[in-house]
C-alpha cells in the first residue's frame, strides 16, 4: 500500500472537498479469493480500510461519511459468512468507540433494527448516544439497510401521522419526505464511491443519490487507503454539477 501524506490544505480548498461522501465497501471476498485466504479474512482486512478511511476523511475536512457495511439483501449470505460479519461489527463498535469518540466523531445509524440481535442493537444505540454532542465528522454506518426499504419506513411514517391527523395529505412532498427518512438532517451524499469495479448501487441510498457524483473503482475495499480517497475526490472535482440547470460558464 502506498504511503502518501495528505494532500495541502491548499490544493485541497474547502470548496473542493465533498461536504459528504459515501462508499460501497465491494470486493472484500474476491480481494481474499484472489490470494487463496477465505472471504472472512478479506472481511477482517476490510475493516482496517475502514479505520484507514475514517481517520483520512476526518483529516481531509469532509463533514459527513457514510458507509455501506451490511445490506438488507446480504441475508442471503451463508449462515457462516454473516456471522463472521456481526462478530466483525461487534468487535469494530467494542474495539474503536472509544477512539472515535476521542477523535470527534459522531456515529449514526441507518438501517432496520428490527430483528437485529439485540445486543447489536445495545452496541449500535450506544454508539450513537455517546458520540452525539461529536461535530468533527459524522460517521453514518448503513446496516441491515437497504434504501428501498428506508423509503418505505419514511412512507409508513408520514402515512401515521396523516393518520393522526398531524399531517395533511397536500404536505407529502419530496421535501417533507425527505424529514421521514432514518436520518433526516443528513445532508445529500455528493459523491458516491464504489469500489471492486462494480457499477451499480445495489439499493444503497436510492433517494439521497439523485444528484450525487458516482465514482467507481477498481480498487478491492481491503486495498483502499487514503490515497485511493484522494483520487476518487480528485476525479469529483473534474465533474460538473449542474442540478437541471446550465453549466457554471455559461450562466444559469
Ligand atoms: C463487501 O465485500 C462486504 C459486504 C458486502 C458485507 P463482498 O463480501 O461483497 O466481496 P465480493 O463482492 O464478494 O468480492
Ligand atoms: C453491496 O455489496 C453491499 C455492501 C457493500 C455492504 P454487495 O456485494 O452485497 O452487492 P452486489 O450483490 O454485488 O450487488
Ligand atoms: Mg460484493
Amino acid at each position: 500500500m502506498a504511503k502518501t501524506e495528505p494532500l495541502p490544505t491548499a490544493e485541497i480548498g474547502d470548496f473542493a472537498v465533498p461536504r459528504h461522501v459515501a462508499i460501497i465497501m465491494d470486493g472484500n471476498g474476491r480481494w481474499a479469493a484472489a490470494r487463496g485466504l477465505p472471504r472472512g479474512e478479506g472481511h477482517r482486512r476490510g475493516v482496517e480500510a475502514l479505520r484507514r478511511t475514517v481517520r483520512a476523511a476526518g483529516d481531509l475536512g469532509i463533514d459527513f461519511l457514510t458507509i455501506f457495511s451490511f445490506s438488507a439483501e446480504n441475508w442471503s449470505r451463508p449462515p457462516a459468512e454473516i456471522r463472521e460479519l456481526m462478530g466483525l461489527l461487534r468487535r469494530f463498535v467494542r474495539h474503536d468507540l472509544a477512539d472515535l469518540h476521542r477523535r470527534g466523531v459522531r456515529v449514526r445509524v441507518i438501517g432496520e433494527r428490527e430483528g437485529l440481535d439485540p445486543d447489536i442493537r445495545r452496541l449500535l444505540d450506544e454508539a450513537e448516544e455517546l458520540t452525539k454532542d461529536n461535530n468533527r465528522l459524522v460517521l453514518v454506518v448503513a446496516f441491515n439497510y437497504g434504501a428501498r426499504q428506508e423509503i418505505a419506513r419514511a412512507a409508513r411514517r408520514m402515512a401515521a401521522a396523516v393518520a393522526a391527523g398531524k399531517l395533511a395529505v397536500s404536505a407529502v412532498t419530496a421535501d417533507s419526505l425527505a424529514s421521514y427518512l432514518d436520518v433526516p438532517d443528513l445532508p445529500d451524499p455528493d459523491l458516491i464511491i464504489r469500489t471492486s469495479g462494480e457499477q451499480r448501487l445495489s439499493n444503497f441510498l436510492l433517494w439521497q443519490a439523485a444528484y450525487s457524483e458516482l465514482v467507481f473503482v477498481p480498487t478491492y475495499w481491503p486495498d483502499f487507503d487514503r490515497t485511493a480517497l484522494e483520487s476518487a475526490i480528485a476525479e469529483y472535482r473534474r465533474r460538473e454539477r449542474r442540478f437541471g440547470g446550465l453549466a457554471a460558464r455559461t450562466g444559469s
